[in-house]
């Protein structure tokens, strides 16, 4: 772990513009640089870089964040390895916290099983190789099935021999402690404290982390299997968690790059044959279905995966289970159905590499698409499961969920209404209606936690150009939150600060919005606990919603264009140079339109009133609301909101 310290130091002397600089071609603009995106094609640029607030947004794809975001959005770095970069770039020594006992202790295992692995990767490989039994059987069994040495050597290939525990007594001899041996999953106790080697005759396939440390293994008998399991695998332990083992990833990374594609296929052999017909791109997912983790490890390298599975039916089925999650991960899935009882493995070395290329090519079908055309082959005439499609598919598209993703959603909805014959309209609004019964049920759920892979809604459209924006009571309270950070520390006059003007101003009032009032309660509460508060301590929230909401506040004046100052007589964006005057008309902004809300609902409540005391009552509140509104709009100028 890196220590607060380190890291406090890291953000101090981050200078983004410098960082940034490094991967961008930045332009100068007023107080912003401005380039191209490097997260999406683009020519005319619209990425925005703030070297005062730290902060970068592309208006053009909606990706934001601060230096460190960058580097790990950029170039694949965790986090830890984005601090790391740049404490090397800054020459800042790094300097880590104590570890808790556990952590330690977890740690130390880990480097156990690591090394232990190592040494029984070793051991497969001489097996293989050297011993008689190994390349009567296994090594033959291999060239039988067209593994040549230069591929079974690649990915490590071995063999564990048939005896009961050569390899068990070869590891206790390294000195190896027993729990340990038994927690990788290589050797089984017997007979109460003997160990016994577990993958006994079979071939070994090391599995290996992304960078290239074997953390566990895949073990498979020769020949058919009758009674045992064809495969046996490491189990869960320190360093091999099923859900995240992508097999193979490491020897694609940089194929998958390239291609900027990803194949996904089912099993070892799969990986292990198409590499050797020289398509690299490519890993395995075990035969499970798709995982999460396993989609965001793809997403690091690309956005375009193609799955290529057996063309039976429990191939489709597996392949689709996982099309929601990917979609969810914002990843262009394709599928490619091997033919005629194949896997990817045997259709390689019947065909070769040249055909199997092209068909590839020639059968990528769009998978929602296919999806759709299955389902509608199945349902044939029958309405009532037509309409279950309908539905189904619309839940579907539903998973587009980015804001970058909009126009794909678009595409596929019109695509899947003409395969349906049904009306384009009417399947936007049951995509909607699934988008909008989701997000309900998120907000219930979680009122503000981190809401990753849903978008962040409902400022992610930054194209707000009409009119109709300032009339929205968000827009306002966005603003405040925008002063608040902004000048919040600043003086006010002689007694207060801005912060605390602002709070006082809006005693009376609340938030409509639940994002905004969040915001704006963690900063009174750390304001009132004494911290300062600014800009920079949301930017490296570990809440990316929090990090996003602030970004979209903070670059609001950027987004509020001088345009504006055409369309509405008075608003003077332009000239609001004076931190104090910023702060006043936003607030009288924010109260006008609140009373304005207030007027309706006391109308209606006068409207209802049942008692000559209440219409009374309502009817004081009118006088008193109308004199707030009068005042605030003789300070706003000429500027009359509806
Ligand atoms: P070959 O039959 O040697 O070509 O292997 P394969 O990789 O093509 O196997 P298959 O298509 O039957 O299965 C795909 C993947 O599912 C395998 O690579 C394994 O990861 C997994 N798998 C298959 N059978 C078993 C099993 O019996 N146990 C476990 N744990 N995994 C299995
Ligand atoms: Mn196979």
């Amino acid at each position: 772990m890196i220590s607060p310290q380190t890291i406090e130091q890291i953000k101090n002397r981050i200078d983004i513009i410098d960082v940034v600089g490094e991967y961008v071609k930045l332009k100068k603009r007023g107080a912003n640089y401005l380039g191209l995106c490097p997260f999406h094609n683009e020519k005319t640029p619209s990425f925005t870089v703030s070297p005062a607030k730290e902060l970068y947004k592309c208006f053009g794809c909606g990706k934001s964040g601060n230096t460190i975001t960058f580097l790990m959005e950029h170039d694949k770095l965790s986090y830890v390895e984005a601090l790391k970069w740049l404490a090397t770039r800054y020459n800042i020594e790094i300097e880590e916290t104590e570890t808790s006992p556990e952590q330690k202790q977890q740690q130390l295992t880990a480097d156990s099983l690591y090394i232990i692995n190592n040494a029984a990767q070793k051991f497969f490989t001489e097996q293989l190789y050297q011993s008689e039994e190994g390349r009567n059987i296994a090594r033959s069994y291999l060239q039988e099935r067209g593994f040549r040495d230069p591929i079974i050597q690649k990915f490590q290939l071995g063999y564990n021999p048939s005896a009961k525990n050569i390899l068990a007594t070869h590891l206790i001899q390294q000195q190896f402690n027993k729990e340990l041996l038994v927690k990788s999953g290589l050797v089984v106790i017997r007979n109460e404290n003997e160990l016994a080697d577990n993958y006994r005759n079979r071939i070994i396939f090391p599995i290996h982390n992304n960078t290239g440390k074997v953390i566990g293994f895949g073990a498979r008998v020769i020949g058919s299997a009758d009674k045992a399991p064809k495969y046996i695998n490491t189990p869960e332990n320190e360093i091999y968690i099923k859900s995240k083992v992508l097999y193979g990833s490491y020897f694609a990374r940089l194929a998958i790059d390239k291609a900027d594609e990803c194949l996904l296929v089912e099993g070892y052999t799969d990986v292990i044959s198409l590499h050797q017909a020289g398509i690299e791109n490519v890993v395995a997912s075990g035969g499970t279905s798709l995982t999460v983790d396993q989609l965001r490890t793809i997403k690091k390298y690309t956005n375009n995966l193609t799955i290529i599975y057996d063309g039976d039916a429990a191939g489709i089925k597996a392949a689709l289970r996982g099309l929601d999650m990917a979609l969810e991960e914002s990843l262009n899935v394709k599928l490619v159905l091997i033919p005629d009882k194949e896997d990817p493995d045997s259709y390689v070395n019947k065909v070769g590499a040249v055909v199997f290329n092209q068909f590839i090519a020639q059968n990528k079908k769009d998978f929602i698409l296919f999806q759709l055309e299955v389902m509608l082959k199945e349902a044939g005439n029958d309405v009532g499961q037509k309409s279950n499609i309908v539905n189904q598919i619309a839940e579907t598209l539903s998973k587009i969920n980015k804001a970058e993703d909009f126009t794909r959603q678009q595409d596929y909805i019109k695509q899947c209404a003409s395969l349906l014959k049904i009306d384009e309209a009417g399947l936007t609004n049951l995509v909607n209606k699934f988008k909008r019964e989701k997000l309900a049920k998120e907000e219930k759920k979680l009122p503000f936690e981190d809401v990753k892979g849903t978008p962040h809604q409902p400022f992610a459209d930054t194209s707000e150009t009409s009119l109709d924006l300032l009339q929205q009571d968000e827009v306002h309270e966005k603003a405040v939150i925008r002063v608040l950070l902004e000048y919040g520390l600043k003086a006010w006059d002689e007694k207060k600060t801005m912060a605390e003007y602002i709070f006082e101003e809006l005693e009376q009032f609340h938030f409509d919005n639940s994002d905004w009032e969040h915001i704006f309660s963690m900063y009174k509460t750390a304001f009132e606990y004494g911290e300062e508060p600014t800009t920079k301590s949301f930017l490296y929230h570990t809440d990316e919603k929090i990090r996003n909401l602030v970004i979209t506040a903070t670059l609001f004046p950027f987004e509020l264009s001088q345009k504006w100052d055409e369309k509405i007589e008075g608003l003077n964006i332009t000239n609001r140079d004076t931190a104090q005057e910023d702060v006043r008309m936003t607030i009288n902004y924010f109260k006008l339109k609140k009373i304005k809300k207030m007027f309706e609902e006391n109308q209606k409540d006068l409207e209802t009133a049942t008692s000559f005391e209440e219409q009374m009552k309502f009817i004081e509140i009118h006088r008193q609301l109308k004199e707030a509104e009068r005042e605030l709009t003789n300070r706003l100028g000429t500027v009359i909101l509806k």
